[in-house]
C-alpha cells in the first residue's frame, strides 16, 4: 500500500502526515469560480460529472494534496429522497421543511435514490480513473442528524432549534427521519464505494449541539450503524467520522462507532486530541481555517505545532473546518510546504 492517506488510516505513524483540506475545491480558487460560472449554478455543477470531476481535480493539480474529495454536497441525498432544494447566492441552502408526519409521507425509500444520484456515481467513476496514482479518493455523506437539521428547518440555523424542537415534540417523526437517513446513507455510500471511492467520510457538522443521551442516540448510534454495515459490505474501506464540536464526545467515538479516523475541529487543542483520541485511531485535523486568510508566521507556527503534537501516532493534516471563500491561495501553498518540511 503506497498511498500515504491509506497508510495513515491503517494506523501507521508516518514521518510526514498526508494532507488535504475540507472544501479544497471552492470559491477561494479562481479556477473553481470559472468552472462554476460555466456550470451556471452550484447544483448544476454538482450534477455535471465532467465539471464536478474538473473542480475536484483543480486543487490536486495546483497543490498535490494527498487526497481528493468528491465534489458534491451533503444535501443531494435529501433531494434524492424527494425534498425540494435550492441555493440562494450569498446565503446558502433552502429546502422544503419537515414539521410533522405529513412531511415524511412525501419521502421516497432508501432504495429509490440511485437514479437521482447517478451523476454523482459517474463523477466518482471518472475520478477514480483520472486521479494520480498517489492520490486517495474520498467519498462522503452528511451524518443523519446534520442532514435532518437542514430538512427540518429548510435552511441552516445557528442553534438547530427547529430540529431540537421536533426531536423533543414529535419523537416519532424525528426518529423516522433519522432512520430513513441512516439507511439511505448506507446505500448512498455503498454506491460511492462501488464506483471507486477508497475512503468515506461522514460529516456531522452540527453534532456539537447534541448533548448527553441525545448525542449517543442521534450522533453516535447512527454513525455506528452506518459504519458497521459499510464494513460488513466493503471490508477494508476506511471511514473518517467528523462529529464536529463534540468536545468530550470525541473521546471513545472512534472505538464505539468503528471509525478508522476521527476528524476534529479546532475547538479542541492538538495536544489534547493526541493524548485522548490518537491512542484509539488516526486523527485528522485541525488547523483553524482563519490561518488561510491571515497567513504569515502565525500560520507557520501553528501548523508546525499541530504536526509536532500528533507526531507520535497516525495523523492526517487538515483544517478544523472548511476553507472560506476569502482565503488566499498562497497561504494554502505555505501550509503544505510547512507540513512537508516540518
Ligand atoms: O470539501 C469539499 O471540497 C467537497 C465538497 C463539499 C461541499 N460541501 C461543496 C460545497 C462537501 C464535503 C460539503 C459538505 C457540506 N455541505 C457540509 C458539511 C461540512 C461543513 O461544511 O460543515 C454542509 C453543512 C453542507 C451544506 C452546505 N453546502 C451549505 C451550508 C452551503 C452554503 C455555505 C457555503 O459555504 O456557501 C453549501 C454550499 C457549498 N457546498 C459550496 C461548496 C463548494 C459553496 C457553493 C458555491 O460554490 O457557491
Amino acid at each position: 500500500m503506497t498511498k500515504l492517506l491509506l497508510r495513515a488510516l491503517a494506523g501507521e505513524t508516518l514521518p510526514t502526515p498526508p494532507i488535504w483540506m475540507m472544501r479544497q475545491a471552492g470559491r477561494y480558487l479562481p479556477e473553481y469560480r470559472a468552472t462554476r460560472a460555466k456550470a451556471g449554478d452550484f447544483l448544476s455543477l454538482c450534477y455535471n460529472p465532467e465539471l464536478a470531476t474538473e473542480v475536484t481535480l483543480q486543487p490536486i493539480r495546483r497543490y498535490g494534496f494527498d487526497a481528493a474529495i468528491l465534489f458534491a454536497d451533503i444535501l443531494l441525498l435529501p433531494q434524492a429522497l424527494g425534498a425540494d432544494l435550492w441555493f440562494v447566492t450569498g446565503e446558502g441552502p433552502r429546502l422544503s421543511t419537515i414539521t410533522g408526519p405529513d412531511g415524511m409521507r412525501g419521502m421516497k425509500g432508501k432504495d429509490d435514490i440511485h437514479d437521482h444520484l447517478a451523476p454523482v456515481y459517474e463523477t466518482v467513476r471518472t475520478l477514480s480513473q483520472e486521479l494520480p496514482d498517489e492520490t486517495t479518493l474520498i467519498g462522503f455523506a452528511g451524518a443523519p442528524w446534520t442532514v435532518a437539521t437542514y430538512m427540518i428547518a429548510g435552511r441552516g440555523t445557528p442553534d438547530q432549534g427547529p430540529a431540537h424542537a421536533l426531536r423533543e415534540g414529535d419523537p416519532e417523526t424525528f426518529g423516522a427521519l433519522i432512520d430513513l437517513l441512516t439507511t439511505s446513507t448506507i446505500e448512498y455510500l455503498s454506491m460511492q464505494i462501488e464506483a471507486g471511492a477508497e475512503v468515506v467520510k461522514l460529516f456531522d457538522s452540527w453534532a456539537g449541539s447534541l448533548k448527553g443521551d441525545a448525542f449517543q442516540r442521534f450522533a453516535l448510534e447512527p454513525a455506528k450503524r452506518i459504519i458497521t454495515e459499510l464494513k460488513a459490505r466493503h471490508p477494508g474501506i476506511p471511514v473518517i467520522a467528523f462529529p464536529r464540536e463534540a468536545g468530550d464526545g470525541y473521546v471513545g467515538f472512534a472505538k464505539a462507532t468503528g471509525a478508522d479516523c476521527l476528524a476534529v475541529d479546532n475547538s479542541v487543542s492538538a495536544p489534547w486530541a493526541a493524548e485522548h483520541l490518537q491512542p484509539d485511531s488516526c486523527v485528522q485535523g485541525n488547523l483553524a481555517s482563519r490561518h488561510m486568510v491571515t497567513g504569515g508566521q502565525d500560520l507557520i507556527d501553528e501548523t508546525r505545532a499541530i504536526v509536532e503534537a500528533f507526531r507520535g501516532g497516525p495523523h492526517i493534516f487538515n483544517l478544523g473546518h472548511g476553507i472560506t471563500p476569502d482565503a488566499d491561495p498562497e497561504n494554502v501553498a505555505l501550509m503544505i510546504e510547512t507540513v512537508r518540511s516540518a
